[in-house]
């Protein structure tokens, strides 16, 4: 089973990474970003408490976060293996996740994090906020995501480097050249062969 760890800060291309990602490896797209914005759409209990955070561009508590990827690991048993895109953000949900494979015989097998500069973030979040509407693409709550990241979610890159587990990327480089340097690394230090 090939687990991918995608990570970096807003903005980054984690998305638009895991797309090609899934395609080129066969495997599932697991972002919590999405599935928290279907269940605000939705209307859906844990939906109503979702949006609550999101519009402040805060994280949604650890333990929602960690019962829905719970859930959803339940109903998807037989797949190739699972791109992660935006989780885990906290070392709590990092070491819940690592529970959750163990407990399965499954391991994390790369984490990969895209490296790209504030500034660069801010603007292709203006750029998106005009073509999707996101509601926490907006300059305040963008700076709020950032900080959070930063503070909160940055630690879990240590996590994953005990493990001997994390590569950084330079994001910063077109899509498919980024693309082209993430399947590189899966294939040379994936832990998973
Ligand atoms: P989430 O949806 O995960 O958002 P995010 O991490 O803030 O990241 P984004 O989706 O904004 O960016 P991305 O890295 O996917 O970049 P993209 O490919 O779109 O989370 C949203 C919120 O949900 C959080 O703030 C939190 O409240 C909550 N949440 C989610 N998960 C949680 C968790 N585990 N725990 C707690 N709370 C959680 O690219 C961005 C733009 O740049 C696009 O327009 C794209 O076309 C463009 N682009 C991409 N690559 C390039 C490139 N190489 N060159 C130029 N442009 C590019
Ligand atoms: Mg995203």
């Amino acid at each position: 089973m090939l687990n991918i760890l995608l990570f970096g800060p807003p903005g980054s291309g984690k998305g638009t990474q895991s797309k090609k990602l899934i395609q080129h490896y066969g495997l599932k797209h697991l972002s919590t970003g999405d599935l928290l914005r279907k269940e605000i759409e939705e209307q859906t209990p844990l939906g109503r408490i979702a949006q609550h955070y999101i519009e402040k561009g805060e994280l949604v508590p650890d333990n929602v976060i960690i019962g829905m990827i719970e859930e959803l690991f339940n109903t998807h048993q037989n797949v190739k293996g699972f791109v992660f895109d935006g989780f885990p953000r906290t070392v709590a949900q990092a070491k819940a996740l690592d529970n959750m494979l163990q407990h399965r015989k499954r391991t994390i097998c790369i984490m990969i994090i895209l490296e790209v500069t504030d500034q660069e973030l801010l603007k292709r979040m203006l750029n998106r906020a005009k073509i999707e509407g996101r509601k926490d693409d907006e300059p305040h709550i963008i700076e709020h995501r950032i900080k959070v990241y930063k503070e909160q979610t940055a630690p879990v890159i240590d996590y994953y480097k005990k493990q001997d587990k994390a590569f950084f990327i330079n994001g910063m480089q077109s899509e498919e050249a980024v693309f082209t340097e993430i399947c590189e690394h899966i294939d040379k230090y994936s832990k998973c062969k």
